[in-house]
């Protein structure tokens, strides 16, 4: 889709000048105003657009935080307290970015399973997925370093328990958690380290959206049905069609996150993590936010050992594991359909999964203890099954649902079922150029 002319053509003298030595301008023209997009990209597609602000909205918001922030166990917490109190608007500015963290990752799950439900990761976008993965990665490792930062007890236990787990790696596993930790124990080194790389990985994260939608602009943006663009009929100009209905999906969803924010900004917290941290005092249950709970679910469900491989051992293994599962979605799934859609097996496990998923996060968030830790033993089989048993299985054995020829066609018969459409209205707007 990228392919083709650019159509851009400079009309003022600056324009021209910038134009003969950095077409800047040409540029943000063609991918972002004249670039053809499919006509029947639906809300699911706003993801993008809604992580790139709350990205924005993280570094700003962290920046401003960080002339205020202490990164100093003695001092951690007060300064966090100074914020919400003494800095002007430092409250807001704090909510804004614990909330917004969760938001960035509510926008990232939805963004990920719209992937999965529409096929969105097979050729030829399979490296612009590779690249959502690497900055899924990054994104948890600063969740988890932030979280640290305002040395409430819940921080310093998470942290104490995650760093923990390395240590059950082999041979180099010890080595990891001191270098993590900067010492035998989650202390002042710990807290200085994870402030400086949790200031650091958003940048990255930058850096790898730039590579992530450069990625998007050489292959195009899929589409529900799955079906490639054909003609010039199938798409429609980025703007104005798409930036509107980008434009109304954030701010629909910065509703929401404003809501949460100004009603319920301690929601989604805990409240051990407003007592300052204390070495000697284990809370009751270490809980991780909301976004890892699936993940300490699979963690915690290995409590057995497997031949050689502790459970400590096979509980970090499960929990990379289904990470690693998410990389090597592209080429599990071997259906030659994309889109859900038209598989209705590959739906209703799809769904499946989802409430899995939901399950192990409701399971992370209970004690490992009686009848949860088998609950979220058999959540977790299913979860290694969708990816290695029913993506690859599925796609040689369903029939899938009969395909329309081109996005155009899907758009006509399913505009001729809905009824209300005027004589025309169904016609696809030129793409501009
Ligand atoms: C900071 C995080 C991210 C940002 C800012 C971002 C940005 C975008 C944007 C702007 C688009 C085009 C609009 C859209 O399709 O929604 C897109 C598409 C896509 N993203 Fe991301 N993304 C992020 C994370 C991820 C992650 C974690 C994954 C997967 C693991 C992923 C996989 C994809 C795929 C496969 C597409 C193409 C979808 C299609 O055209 O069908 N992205 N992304």
């Amino acid at each position: 889709m990228s392919e083709g002319h650019s159509t851009y053509t400079p009309k003022t003298g600056i324009e021209r000048w910038f134009d003969a030595r950095m077409p800047l301008p040409r540029m943000v023209y063609d991918s972002f105003i004249a670039y053809p997009v499919p006509r029947n990209l639906n809300y699911a597609w706003t993801f993008g657009g809604i992580l790139a602000i709350m990205l924005v909205s993280q570094i700003l918001t962290g920046i401003v935080l960080a002339m205020h922030y202490t990164a100093d166990t003695t001092l951690a917490f007060d300064s966090v307290e100074k914020i919400m109190r003494d800095v002007n608007s430092g409250w807001l500015l704090r909510y804004l970015h614990s909330n917004g963290a969760s938001f960035f990752f509510v926008a990232v799950y939805i963004h990920i399973f719209r992937g999965l439900y529409y096929g969105s990761y097979k050729a030829p976008r399979e490296l612009l997925w590779i690249l959502g993965c690497i900055i899924y990665l990054l994104m948890m490792a600063t969740g988890f370093m932030g979280y640290v930062l305002p040395w409430g007890q819940m921080s310093f236990w998470g942290a104490t328990v995650i760093t923990g787990f390395f240590s059950a790696i082999p041979l180099v596993g010890n080595w990891i958690q001191e270098l993590l930790l900067g010492g035998f124990a989650v202390d002042n080194p710990t807290l200085n380290r994870f402030f400086a790389l949790h200031y650091l990985l958003p940048f990255m994260i930058a850096g790898v959206v730039v590579l992530h939608v450069w990625a998007l602009h050489v292959v195009g943006q899929s589409n529900p049905t799955g079906i490639e663009v054909k003609s010039k009929t199938d798409t429609v100009a980025f703007t104005p069609y798409a930036t509107i209905k980008d434009a109304f999906g954030m701010i629909v969803f910065l509703f929401v996150f404003a809501y949460f924010v100004f009603y319920l900004p301690n929601y989604l917290g805990h409240p051990d993590n407003y007592t300052i941290a204390d070495p000697l005092k284990t809370p009751a249950h270490i809980v991780p936010e909301w976004y890892f709970l699936p993940f300490y679910a699979i963690l915690r469900a290995i409590t057995f050992n497997i031949g050689p491989i502790n459970s400590k051992l096979g509980g970090v293994l499960c929990m990379f594991g289904a990470i690693v599962m998410l990389f090597l979605v592209p080429w599990l799934d071997t259906s030659k359909v994309r889109s859900a859609v038209y598989r209705p097996w590959y739906k209703l496990f799809f769904w499946l999964f989802v409430a899995d998923a939901v399950l192990l996060g409701w399971l992370g968030s209970q004690p490992a203890e009686g009848s949860y830790v088998f609950m979220a033993q058999m959540a977790t089989l299913f979860y290694f099954v969708f990816f290695l048993v029913a993506l690859p299985v599925l796609g040689l054995i369903e029939t899938p649902r009969r395909l329309p020829n081109s996005i155009t066609e899907a758009v006509l018969e399913k505009n001729k079922g809905g009824g209300h459409h005027p004589a025309g209205a169904t016609a696809a707007p030129e793409t501009k150029g």
